[in-house]
């Protein structure tokens, strides 16, 4: 009984997922010509230099919008690009990507028009989703005379979706596995980048972070003068 249902869903099978296997066979092909030894290099193992933490949103692919290569980037997806320190998974792409790949790059990259900061922007409830959305809320608070100065909708949005990339880069910061590599002299550079789905191209917020020093001091993990009185 549950072979014939697979089957039927198999025969219904929508044309984009038949779709991904031609598309699939198509590409090993063109990496074989290129190199026919492409898929056996990569199978020795891994060492990209930078760690991605992007939105999960369908139209910023990684490795597409920065010509990289498999092997190249470590990549963390999910709605808005958050670092939530209680992320068990975050925490272990992190940790992993950190303390075994010892990447030197570690890239929070938000887009403009992200549905995940607007919908934070609303008071709309929407489900689980909320409790994720509502760190976003928080860096509102954190920024709100700022952001309620801009009286446009659209500019409003973006401004949000820069701020909430800076304090994602500030959380990362504040991980015990950045300091950790940090108090151990390992180059570690945090960056903030914002995607414009609209145009495609990439912008640097200039905002890297390479050392604990920015952060208020409660949070700095290695500094006696944090001890709090
Ligand atoms: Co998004």
């Amino acid at each position: 009984m549950g072979i014939t249902m697979q089957k039927k869903s198999v025969n219904n099978m929508p044309e984009i997922f038949e779709k991904i296997f031609v598309n699939n066979k198509n590409w090993v092909q063109e990496k074989l010509n290129q190199d026919p030894n492409y898929f056996k290099k990569l199978s020795l193992g891994q060492s990209p230099p930078i760690l991605w933490i992007g939105c999960s949103d369908s139209r910023v692919p990684a490795n597409e919008i920065t010509g990289t290569q498999p092997g190249e980037i470590f990549v963390h997806r999910n709605i808005a690009n958050m670092v939530i320190h209680t992320d068990m998974s975050m925490l272990s792409v992190l940790d992993y990507a950190v303390n075994v790949l010892k990447v030197r790059h570690v890239i929070v990259c938000g887009h403009y028009g992200c549905g995940g900061v607007i919908t934070a922007m609303s008071n709309k409830q929407v489900g689980l989703i909320d409790n994720w959305l509502r760190h976003i809320k928080d860096v509102y608070r954190l920024h709100k005379e700022e952001v309620d100065a801009i009286d446009d909708f659209e500019e409003k949005t973006r401004r949000m979706v820069e701020l909430n990339v800076q304090e994602q880069v500030l959380d990362l910061a504040k991980t015990s596995i950045v300091q950790n590599a940090w108090s151990n002299n390992q180059a570690l550079y945090l960056h903030g980048l914002v995607y414009d789905v609209a145009n495609g191209y990439l912008k640097d917020l200039r905002l890297t972070v390479e050392n604990d020093d920015s952060l208020d001091s409660v949070y700095q993990l290695f500094h006696q003068s944090a001890s709090v009185k």
